[in-house]
């Protein structure tokens, strides 16, 4: 079982997703800890209520981004981390921090990439008229939002959906999608080469090469 580290920022949703699949023994990944950059994230004491071990790493107690990502870094050397989700961590990682982990690193965003990179996806998808919408979880590469794809969920958008319950329904596909995709990379079925994910022992991944 890959040891699997999750960074969050709040709620910790997905956190809780990630932790419910792994509870299960054949679960190719086990999660080790959990690190958060706010002291009052919410997840902390749900991870803690789950007996996960948790850090907080405040970016107010470094004196620069550099810094703070390297007591991450140290936090996950801490736990022996083979892996790390971010998973709600709403804080760009610096290029070292990132490099050090690339192939390793998966982020979950909510919406379906390269569409609607950054903040606000839900408020912006509707501004824009769009009638489908949905989450992405990606290998974190040095730019945001961007790297190769390794899941992704659609969910419709309906008459009279506002932000919340746009995202309510984007959420629930998150939760689905992100232990699947963790699955693939900790049993190595999807990786990052080239710059490209590429999926192991699927058909339409031979076909693409
Ligand atoms: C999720 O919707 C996640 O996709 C999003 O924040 C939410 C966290 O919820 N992530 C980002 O926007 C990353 N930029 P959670 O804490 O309940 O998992």
């Amino acid at each position: 079982r890959k040891r699997t580290a999750i960074l969050i920022s709040g709620r910790g949703s997905n956190m809780t997703a990630l932790i419910a699949a792994a509870s299960d023994p054949d679960f190719p990944a086990e999660i080790v800890g959990v690190i958060s950059d706010k002291p009052d994230a919410a997840g902390l004491g749900v991870a803690i209520a789950r007996g996960i071990p948790t850090k907080v790493v405040a970016r107010a107690d470094h004196p620069g981004k550099d810094a703070h990502d390297a007591a991450i870094d140290g936090a996950l050397a801490g736990f022996g981390a083979e892996l790390v989700a971010l998973a709600g961590y709403m804080r760009l990682l610096t290029t070292p921090f990132v490099e050090k982990w690339q192939g390793r690193m998966i982020n979950i965003h909510p919406a379906l990439l390269p569409s609607f990179k950054g903040l606000d996806t839900h408020r912006r998808a509707l501004e824009a008229g769009m009638r489908i919408h949905g989450c992405t979880v990606h290998f974190v590469t040095p730019a945001m939002d961007d790297g190769p794809i390794i899941a992704q969920a659609a969910v419709p958008v309906m008459l009279g959906d506002d932000e919340a319950s746009l995202a309510a329904r984007v959420l629930k596909a998150e939760h689905q999608i992100y232990p699947m995709a963790l699955k693939l990379v900790a049993e190595g079925k999807a990786r990052m080469e080239g710059g490209r994910t590429v999926l192991a022992g699927f058909a339409d991944n031979d076909a693409a090469a």
